[in-house]
C-alpha cells in the first residue's frame, strides 16, 4: 500500500457524535416518524449507528447513486442505480449522507426526492468539507466540519478500501 492513514476523528468521538445527532433528530422529530433514506454505500455505517440513537419510530430506506466522473471529483448528474423500496410521498424524511463535499451530489438528489412529495425533507451528514462548497445545499445536521482532504473510515472509501476502519481518518499518499 502506497497510502498511509492518518486518525482525524477517533471512534469515541464518531460514537459521541452520532449519539448528540440522533438526540437532537429524536427531539425535532418528537411525535413523528422518521424515514432515513441512507445513500449507499458510504453512508450505511453511519446511517446504522444513527438509527440506533434515535427514539421516535424510525424506517430506513436505501438509496444508491453514482455520479458521472471520476470518484474525487464529481460531477452533479447522478443515475439512480438502486432506488427506494417505499415512496416518499406525505413522509418526514431525512437524507443521511456520509460527506458533503462540492454538495453537486446532494443538490441534485435532494430536487430529486423534494418531487417525489414528502411532507418534510432534511438533510443529514456524518462529515463537511465546506472550503470544497460549489452549491448552495443546507445541512441541517452535521456531524463534523473537516479541512480539503480526503478522508476514509466509517464507511468512506479510497478505492473501495478502508470503508471498515471504525475511526475517520486522513489518506496521506
Ligand atoms: P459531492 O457531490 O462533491 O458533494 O460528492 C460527495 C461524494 O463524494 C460523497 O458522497 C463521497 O462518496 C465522495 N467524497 C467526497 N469527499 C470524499 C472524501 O474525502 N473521502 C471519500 N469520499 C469522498
Ligand atoms: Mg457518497
Amino acid at each position: 500500500m502506497a497510502e498511509r492513514i492518518e486518525v482525524l476523528l477517533t471512534e469515541q468521538e464518531v460514537n459521541d457524535k452520532i449519539r448528540e445527532i440522533g438526540e437532537q433528530i429524536s427531539r425535532d422529530y418528537q411525535g413523528k416518524q422518521v424515514y432515513l433514506v441512507c445513500i449507499l454505500k458510504g453512508a450505511s455505517f453511519f446511517a446504522c449507528e444513527l438509527a440506533k440513537r434515535i427514539s421516535v419510530p424510525v424506517f430506513l430506506d436505501f438509496m444508491s447513486v453514482s455520479s458521472y466522473g471520476s470518484d474525487t471529483m464529481s460531477s452533479g448528474v447522478i443515475r439512480v442505480v438502486k432506488d427506494l423500496d417505499e415512496s416518499l410521498k406525505d413522509k418526514d424524511v431525512i437524507v443521511v449522507e456520509d460527506i458533503v463535499d462540492t454538495g453537486r451530489t446532494l443538490s441534485y438528489l435532494l430536487e430529486m426526492l423534494k418531487a417525489r412529495g414528502t411532507r418534510s425533507l432534511a438533510l443529514c451528514a456524518l462529515l463537511d468539507k465546506p472550503e470544497r462548497r460549489v452549491t448552495d445545499v443546507h445541512v441541517d445536521y452535521t456531524g463534523f466540519q473537516i479541512p480539503d482532504e480526503f478522508v476514509v473510515g466509517y464507511g468512506l472509501d479510497y478505492d473501495q478500501k478502508y470503508r471498515n476502519l471504525p475511526y475517520i481518518g486522513i489518506v496521506k499518499f
